[in-house]
């Protein structure tokens, strides 16, 4: 009897479509990237074999024309929204009219002809760094729009805050279920491990790899070493977005983090140890800290149910392993 209510309750909710059945049709937009990556993998995984891709050559989502166009073809069901123009300070102050207007292009598009086609759910990204500059530790939901931006990638960020807030706004007037998390600093398998434009993680993955093949005697990072970061590996995060896919309705973003953070000298220190760097480190406190702490509050996701799984090391390790693999020859 208890078998036959849960297969009822399963059945009920595909047919609202709030779980995804293994064969329904799902688009990951952006599904060459870090996050995008993470979530094909995780589908996968889990049984999903219905996955619409397509590279940026192929779909440019700022062409209005052409995601329309795509979207009646294609009649994607579920959507996950992991494509943006990303980069770091540097291409930020660069390019700023491109990161605003290209991020706004692609969420009016994929957000606006998803309702229009009559997509059943969506899931759209924030980032953890479009919270205001100042927050209180750690970051609340709430905390959004509730102070001035991180001035390095405001472009960026009004753009991502426009996004959550096109999900809400399709929720509100046209009963939509347009669902959004708010991830932390990601690292992982595919990551950016460009030193002009790459994350701290990875840039330091390589220093440190690099150090020990040319037998360094000490590697310098930036800053004093004091500020705390969080890090989630991707492949939780990838977990996250089918999770909230399937059981997530709420109208507010989540926060997405592993609840905890380390100072930048300890995880200097640990990337140092998995990748057998014996040199020394020091810093060049010359450069700047930035914000002295940065890590979200994930009380409420944990408190729906999930929750990250993978420790700051063994995420390293399986990192250091890919770059290994795919990047040491370039
Ligand atoms: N990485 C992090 O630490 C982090 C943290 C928090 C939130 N997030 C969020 O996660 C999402 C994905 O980030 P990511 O790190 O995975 O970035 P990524 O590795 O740069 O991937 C972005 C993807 O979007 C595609 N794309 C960009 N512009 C496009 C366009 N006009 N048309 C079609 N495709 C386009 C890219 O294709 P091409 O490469 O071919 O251009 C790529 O596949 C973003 O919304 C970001 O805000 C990331």
């Amino acid at each position: 009897m208890k078998i036959f209510l849960c297969i009822l309750f399963l059945w009920a909710q595909s047919l609202q479509g709030s779980i995804m059945l293994r064969d329904a049709k799902i688009w990951v937009a952006g599904g060459s990237g870090l996050v995008g990556s993470a979530i094909v993998r995780e589908l996968k995984a889990q049984g999903y074999n219905n996955i619409l891709l397509k590279t940026h050559e192929e779909l440019d989502l700022c062409d209005q024309a052409a995601v329309r166009e795509f979207y009646a073809l294609e009649k994607p069901e579920y959507v996950f929204v992991a494509a943006a123009k990303v980069g770091g300070i540097l291409a930020n102050n660069t390019f700023p009219a491109d990161f605003i207007c290209q991020n706004l292009k692609i969420e009016c598009n994929v957000i606006d002809e998803a309702y229009k086609s009559g997509v059943k759910k969506l899931l759209f990204l924030g980032s953890s760094c479009i919270y205001p500059r100042e927050c209180p530790q750690p970051i609340k939901e709430e905390y959004l729009l509730t102070g001035p931006l991180e001035s390095t990638n405001e472009w960026y960020a009004v753009a991502k805050i426009a996004g959550l807030k096109l999900c809400q706004a399709y929720n509100r007037q046209y009963k939509a279920r347009f669902i959004s998390l708010m991830p932390t600093n990601l690292y992982g398998p595919g990551d950016n491990f460009d030193l002009s434009s790459s994350h701290v993680l990875p840039a330091l993955i390589r220093k440190f790899s690099e150090a020990k093949e040319l037998n360094k005697d000490e590697v310098v990072m930036w800053g004093t070493g004091s500020p705390k970061r969080e890090f989630l590996y991707v492949d939780d995060l990838a977990k996250a977005t089918v999770w909230a896919m399937n059981h997530y309705e709420g109208e507010e973003w989540l926060n997405v983090g592993c609840g905890d953070d380390v100072t930048i000298e300890e995880l200097g220190a640990l990337i140092a140890n998995i990748i057998g760097y014996q040199g020394r480190i020091v810093f060049d406190t010359s450069k700047p800290d930035g914000t002295p702490r940065k890590l979200l509050d994930v009380a409420k996701i944990n408190s729906l149910g999930w929750k990250a799984e993978t420790s700051l090391r063994d995420g390293i390790t399986k990192t250091v392993d890919w770059y290994r693999l795919h990047m040491r020859s370039q």
